[in-house]
Formats: structure tokens, sequence, C-alpha cells
């Protein structure tokens, strides 16, 4: 199915962001720091720590600023410490809390930037120049929500997906991420739309962001591989989801992702007993029936 495999691909794990900020009870700072401190050990070299959101709309990230304090610095020398963000104030707050790199959400349907920001795309285009200009040194990575489609709006044109890719390149983001926010992507549509994305992105740096709502995720990962992709954010334990897109569900779970890479010859640098190590916690402090199948059946031996 895929006709050329990299010898290496990037998984930038979600779980501290994506996976938590769907889990409706709060999860104990001190957990969440267990949590990172092994998935760190497995070898993950990129990590989205938090997002730097309003309280009231994600009380699960209200503990942002301290998990940064700790991991921004003892994790800088193996892993690349990244934050969400949804507006000005939040980049500004990252930044002063040490991080360096932000994904900035922005939806390609209204209806869900509506929901998610609050904000027109027109006002979310126009904070993120804004920040542009009051940091000019931070890195921003657009992460396009609904790129497949919108709970809302049902299916998201590919052209509406790339207008906004060259929107976002004009403000000066400088890595794209299209995400399948409600995992409705099916792998024809990743093959195509990442062949068209790659084409526009030329060198930069592109990642998919893909839910298993649907079962698709794995597959999707290799329509993305097709497609000409190398990076993908996935969630340990399968954990994830947009609390503001009715039907979503988990991410892809990591250790899926790096069973089927290392079986297909693709290194992922990250140990999958390590990794499992670091799910277990999750099944331990947060949630003991997991959807991901590695996290459920463990690993017979290290791929
Ligand atoms: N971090 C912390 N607080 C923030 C904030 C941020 N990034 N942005 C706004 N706030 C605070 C404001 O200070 C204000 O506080 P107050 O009520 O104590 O005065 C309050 O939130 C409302 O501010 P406002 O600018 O009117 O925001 P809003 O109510 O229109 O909400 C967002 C807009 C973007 C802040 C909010 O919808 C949000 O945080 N969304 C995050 C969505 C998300 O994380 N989705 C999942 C990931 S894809
Ligand atoms: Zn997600």
């Amino acid at each position: 199915m895929i006709e050329k495999i990299p010898p290496a691909v990037t998984l930038v794990e979600v779980c501290p962001r994506d996976g938590f900020q769907n889990v409706r009870t709060f999860i104990d700072t001190e957990y969440k720091k267990r949590i990172i401190r092994g998935l760190a050990a497995s070898g993950i070299t990129e990590i989205e720590l938090t997002s730097f959101v309003s309280p009231k709309a994600i009380p699960q990230m209200a503990d942002s600023a301290e998990i940064a304090a700790v991991f921004v610095d003892e994790l800088a020398a193996n892993c690349r410490t990244i934050a969400l963000v949804p507006n000005l104030k939040g980049a500004q707050t990252a930044w002063d809390s040490g991080i360096r790199t932000v994904s900035y959400v922005i939806s390609v349907s209204a209806a869900h930037n509506m929901a998610n920001v609050r904000r027109t795309s027109e006002e979310s285009l126009a904070d993120l120049r804004r920040i542009k200009c009051a940091l000019p040194d931070l890195k921003l990575r657009a992460d396009l929500a609904t790129a497949f489609g919108c709970p809302f709006e049902g299916a998201v044109p590919p052209g509406a997906v790339l207008r906004l890719m060259e929107k976002v390149l004009n403000c000066g983001v400088s890595e794209i991420v299209l995400c399948d926010t409600i995992g409705i992507a099916d792998p024809v549509q990743v093959q195509a739309l990442s062949k068209q994305a790659r084409k526009m992105c030329g060198e930069l740096p592109m990642a998919l962001h893909l839910h298993d709502t649907r079962g698709m995720g794995l597959v999707n990962i290799c329509a993305g591989i097709d497609g000409g992709i190398s990076r993908f954010e996935t969630s340990a334990g399968g954990l994830g989801g947009c609390p503001f897109a009715p039907g979503a569900a988990g991410n892809t779970a990591t250790e899926d992702a790096v069973n089927m890479l290392h079986a297909i010859g693709a290194d992922t640098g990250i140990s999958l007993e390590a990794l499992l190590k670091a799910v277990a916690l999750i099944k331990q402090y947060i949630k003991p029936d997991l959807t991901s199948r590695m996290g459920n059946i463990g690993a017979c031996e290290e791929a």
C-alpha cells in the first residue's frame, strides 16, 4: 500500500494537551508530571505539554504555567516542548512561561472556529498577525482544525484548506498541522490532501493530526506517508478529543503508531517498552479502559 517507506517518522506526542483536555475531572498536576516524564523517557522528541487557553473554556488546562515551568527546562536537552494557544493572550503567557514553539489553533470551517475559539476566521488570522508582531521569536505552527470534515458543516473542500494554509503562511507560520479533529477522514482523502499540501508547503515541516474516532487512524497515517508526510501527532493511550466538536473521540494511540511504524521499517526513536510504562500510568491515574490496542495487550517484544 505504501509506495516508499521513509526510514524515520517523527511522532509528536499530544496526550498531555489533546488527551488531557478531554478528561472531565481534573487530573492531579503531580500525575500529569509523572505521565509526561514517562513519555519523555520513551524517547519522544516533541511533546505538546499543555495549552494556554481560558480556564473557563478548558478547566483541565488551568495548571499550564506550572507544567511549562517544570518541563521546558527539564526536557530541553532531548525534546522540543510545545503548547497550544488560541489567541495573543495565550501566546504571551506561553512565552512568559518559557515556551518557544506554539500551535496556534484555527479551524478551516467557520462554525467550528466559532464554537472552539469564539471568533471568526478573520479574527483568528488578525490575532495571529498580532502574535507574530508582538513575539517575533516565537515559533508558530498552525493547527488547521476540521481540515478533513466539520461536525457542524460536514464536508470541508480541500480548496478551503489550501487557501487557509496560504493565509497562515503569509502570517509567518513556519509549520503546518492538518487536523482531522473528528476522525472523519478516509485514506484516499488523506493521501490526496497530503500531496497537495506538501506541494504548497515545499520544505516547510508539515504534520497530520489524525483522530481514530472511526478506526481509521493507522491506515490514515499510512495514507499520509504515501502523500509525502513523515510527521504525525499521536496521543499515548489513544486519549484525545476537542470538547467543542460534538462526536470527537480519541486520537490515534502513539503506542499503536510506534508498533506499526517499527513493524514496517520506519524508525521513530521511541522505545515501545518504555512508552507502555507511561501508558500504564495513564491507565492507573486517568482511564483504565483504553481504546489503544498496544496499551491493552502490552508489548510482546520490543519492536
Ligand atoms: N488564557 C487564559 N485566559 C484567557 C485567555 C487565554 N489564552 N484568553 C482569554 N482569557 C480570559 C480573559 O482574560 C477573560 O477572563 P475574565 O472573564 O476573567 O475577564 C475570559 O477568558 C474571556 O475572554 P475573551 O477574550 O472574551 O474570550 P472568550 O470568552 O471569547 O473565549 C477563548 C475565547 C479563545 C479564550 C476561549 O474560547 C478558549 O480558550 N478556547 C480554547 C479552545 C480549546 O482549547 N479547544 C481545544 C483545543 S483545539
Ligand atoms: Zn486532536
